[in-house]
């Protein structure tokens, strides 16, 4: 292994557009921080006047203490004010109309917000872009699926006796926190369909993939009522962790580790009126059968194991080859491996980047070092190749479970192969793990894949057949089993994650009815109206 640089892939001219971002949005207003901030840097090394390179400087954002964190959580309960704030009790069409405003609004940023995600936190041209415009999608798709949802709520039931008014309504304050590989997607995931069912949030962006925030705080600031989204910028301990102690939560909205879920939700004393939506960590496997295609195998596992670096909870991140193909696939796949185009994140084609984490270097070099002390190999030449924020994809073989890269989500490039006998092994492995987010699987006899995708389905929420896992698109059921997840997301269910089913009630009899009627003939009621949202 060498400790070289893979290649030079940094630049001297630092970020030119610092964002030294002062302001924090709570109750409607734009407040100017006077406190303490923190500098935010990019793990893509540039060199400073004295021709000494390091970390780039990107900008600076508040480091705000607990009491700004309370008095955000003060006005996202007054806002929902026992579900008589305006915003809870809004007609759906005006909640619509906020959301729209905002999705305009946001698309004149996508430059900005591109260009922050590729420094903060390194993902590459198309990738962030892609990210930017799947989110604006999101929101507009989201918007129907709602219209949708209350077209079907716009009527009354009738059963034994009883009349009911069935509509999906908020559950209060959501604490909203996302994660540092989607800073922007996986945060609006959450906090869109929160919004737009009535809920109050405050909003913590992640560590890394904060500075591309604030270009839309002003979006969120003209779009939205008093108190309804606050976004508040600083570490979990001095936010999250007192906002939680409070017990004003009703929804704990995250996506990332559980460890951080786990801690959260023990500083909350009521821990029934907590709602969880959360999206944790995961170790997808992709299964490779006897049979399978090797050509469409090798590019599904590339894109599986090494997208965004691997940094990603979908990603493959253990493949259990048949031991009939394994030194074949091994050989091609190393090879593959190789061949990646790696820079910056702005290069044309450029596929690997650097890793936004300062630390994550070294942590995939442990892991390197523990599997070759225990029997395992790097089978690509570049593999494991350090620079001071990349190493190389390693491509490991044979791994065992005595090593870590087998029971830790490496969330990183490195990739640990087993090989396997029995189609048995693969699937206790996944009975025993912690995980069972989805799988990958790969063949082509349907005498082995139907029966394989009965037991696979019931291990995992999204069996894969000849493709990578992955979310999308985000139409489809994005959930976890065992400690990968709680509740599901997509645009639909999100919307449903977010709210509880609530009804107004009346025995059929001539006194109720008139008043029902009446009613619904009234503005008086924006629950019980039979409007048709178009
Ligand atoms: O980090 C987990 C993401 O939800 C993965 O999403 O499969 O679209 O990259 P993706």
């Amino acid at each position: 292994m060498s400790s070289t640089a893979v290649v030079s892939i940094d630049q001297t001219e630092g970020f030119k557009n610092k964002v030294h971002c002062t302001e924090y949005l709570v109750n409607g207003e734009l407040k100017t921080w006077k406190g303490n901030t923190s500098e935010v840097y990019s793990n893509i090394y540039t060199e400073n006047s004295k021709g000494e390179a390091g970390p780039t400087l990107l900008g600076s954002i508040p480091d705000m203490e607990t009491e700004a964190a309370l008095e955000a959580l003060n006005a996202a309960e007054k806002a929902f004010n026992r579900g008589q704030g305006v915003w809870p009790t809004m007609k759906v069409k005006d909640r619509l109309k906020c959301l729209s405003t905002f999705a305009e609004k946001m698309k004149a940023h996508r430059e900005e917000v591109v260009e922050l995600l590729m420094w903060e936190i390194a993902k590459n041209k198309a990738d962030s872009y892609k990210e930017f415009d799947r989110t604006v999608d999101y929101i507009y798709d989201t918007i129907e699926a709602y219209k949708k949802l209350d077209r079907k709520s716009a009527k009354f039931d009738k059963q034994s006796g009883i009349h009911a008014h069935i509509r999906r309504g908020p559950l209060g304050v959501v604490l909203c926190l996302g994660p540092y590989n989607y800073p922007l997607n996986e945060t609006f995931c959450l906090l869109i369909p929160a919004i737009i069912m009535g809920n109050t949030a405050i909003f913590k962006p992640a560590k890394h993939g904060v500075l591309l925030i604030t270009p839309l705080l002003k979006a969120f600031h003209e779009s939205f009522p008093p108190g309804v989204v606050n976004i508040v910028f600083g570490r979990g301990r001095k936010i999250a962790s007192p906002i939680m102690e409070t017990g004003q939560i009703d929804v704990l909205a995250l996506i990332g580790h559980s460890s951080s879920a786990v801690a959260l939700q023990d500083l909350h004393p009521n821990k029934n009126r907590l709602r969880l939506v959360l999206g944790l960590e995961a170790k997808n496997p992709g299964i490779i059968l006897p049979d399978a295609d090797l050509d469409l195998t090798i590019k599904e596992c590339i894109s599986g194991t090494l997208s965004y670096n691997g940094q990603r909870c979908t990603a493959l991140k253990m493949l259990f080859v048949h031991e009939s193909i394994v030194d074949e696939f091994n050989r091609r796949f190393a090879k593959a491996v190789d061949a990646l185009s790696y820079g910056l994140p702005w290069d044309e084609g450029a596929f690997l980047t650097p890793l936004p984490e300062p630390n994550k270097p070294a942590y995939i070099q442990d892991l390197i070092k523990d599997a070759q002390a225990k029997g395992a190999k790097v089978l690509n030449k570049k593999g494991g190749q350090l620079s001071h924020n990349y190493s190389y994809p390693a491509v490991l073989y044979p791994v065992n479970n005595a090593m870590d890269v087998y029971h830790e989500e490496q969330f990183g490039p490195v990739i640990p192969i087993l090989s396997y006998k029995d189609i048995n092994e693969p699937l206790d492995v996944m009975a025993a793990s912690e995980y069972g987010q989805q799988v990958s699987l790969f063949g082509r006899d349907i005498r082995k894949i139907g029966p394989l995708v009965d037991v696979l389905s019931n291990l995992v929420c999204r069996v894969n057949l000849n493709s990578a896992c992955q979310r999308g698109p985000d139409v489809y059921p994005f959930t976890g089993r065992k400690n990968s997840a709680v509740s599901t997301l997509s645009v639909f269910d999100a919307l449903r994650s977010f709210s509880i089913r609530t009804f107004v009630a009346a025995k059929d009899n001539p006194y109720n009815n008139e008043i029902l009627d009446a009613l619904m003939d009234s503005k008086d009621s924006n629950f019980v109206n039979t409007e048709y949202l178009l």
